[in-house]
């Protein structure tokens, strides 16, 4: 019998967690036991797992050493305090929070771009996923950084209300409700207004004027891309869209590369969809396209008429997915096949 590895998923009852659950099932990979691992609040519930229902149990309670691998994708403080411990019984944690993305000894990997890192986990048993912005990005860009190089990129973000977990998709569908039957609405989660609204600030605000959330792009892509000259200038805007991340993204590349070959060498590379026909609707949208689907999709392709050297592109994907549980099962996939 072929080998399996026992899964652990921390956050099971999740947006993301329970996601992780449905991207495990639905995929190859080589499940022995799996176990949905959650708060004390949740002691009981059940969680779906392809046909069947599995019994969610207490994170403060769980024997990590019954996991070959730890899915952790239920807060930064909950991985600060658990991952460790998780690792130190034989579990590797693949994290999808920000804890230990700007550890030096920690790998933050995306298969598509840098899967060589995932071997750098035996250090510490723990890999980081990137943060979901950072993760479409970096997709859509390393066939052109291979290729021509990139010196700089811009880049704003349309985000979608469920990169902040279940609490954020209520407030949504809250005041979209109150909203159209003419009632108050009432916010919580968000700073302002987030139905019918842009917020242009996701996660704290920084020193230097930006957001965590603009950082995170700007530390995570040096990291990944082994790059620490790279100039990333990002502006993070949440939206009042339930699933898939959008970017503007204009890059300033190292020698000129012109539409239609970024067109060809995008339409070659893994994980990426090109949909780009400049015509109405020639374009992916966060909805239409990338909701529920695994891939990156590249659209408005263009030569920037600014820059003798930009290029623009507009890249769509699902958050929850490929910018949170899928690079997590991706990274788990290379775990199993090449180093346990
Ligand atoms: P619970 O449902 O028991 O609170 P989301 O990002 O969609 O809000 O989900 C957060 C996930 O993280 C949930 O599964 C939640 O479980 C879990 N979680 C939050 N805090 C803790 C904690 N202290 N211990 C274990 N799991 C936690």
């Amino acid at each position: 019998m072929s080998k399996t590895y026992n899964i652990a998923v921390v956050g099971a009852t999740g947006a993301v967690g329970e996601t992780m659950l449905s991207i495990l099932a639905e995929r190859a990979f080589p499940v022995g036991d799996v176990y949905a691992v959650a708060s004390s609040r949740s002691i009981g519930k059940r969680v779906a797992f392809g046909n069947r229902y599995l019994v969610v149990e207490d994170l403060a309670d769980f024997d990590f050493s019954k996991a070959d691998i730890g899915l952790f994708s239920a807060g930064a403080s909950v991985s600060k305090e658990y991952a460790p411990k998780a690792a130190d019984s034989g579990c590797i944690v693949v994290d999808n929070t920000s804890q230990f993305r700007y550890d030096d000894e920690i790998p933050l990997v995306v298969p598509e771009v840098n899967p060589e890192a995932i071997a750098l986990y035996r250090k510490h048993g723990i890999i980081a996923n990137p943060n979901c912005s950072t993760i479409q990005m970096v997709v859509a860009l390393k066939p052109i950084y291979d290729a021509v190089g990139i010196e700089r990129i811009n880049v704003c973000t349309y985000q979608a209300v469920s990169g902040t977990g279940k609490e954020a998709m209520e407030e949504l569908i809250k005041q979209t409700a109150q909203l159209l039957n003419g009632k108050p609405i009432e916010v919580t989660v968000y700073p302002k207004q987030i139905a019918f609204n842009a917020l242009p600030q996701i996660d704290v605000f920084l020193d230097n004027g930006y957001t965590k959330e603009e950082m995170k792009m700007v530390w995570e892509t040096r990291k990944i891309l082994q790059d620490d000259a790279i100039q990333v200038n990002p502006t993070a805007v949440r939206i009042p869209v339930f699933y898939g991340h959008s970017e503007a993204i204009h890059i300033e590349t190292k020698e000129k590369i012109t539409s239609s070959q970024a067109h060809t060498l995008l339409g070659k590379a893994p994980g990426i969809t090109v949909v780009d026909t400049r015509e109405a609707g020639g374009f992916p949208t966060a909805v239409t396209e990338s909701a529920g689907n695994d891939a990156v999709f590249v659209g408005r392709i263009r030569e920037d008429i600014s820059h003798l050297r930009g290029l623009d592109l507009w890249v769509v994907a699902d958050n929850v997915r490929k910018g949170a549980a899928l690079n997590s099962i991706q990274i788990a996939e290379i775990l199993a096949k090449n180093h346990i």
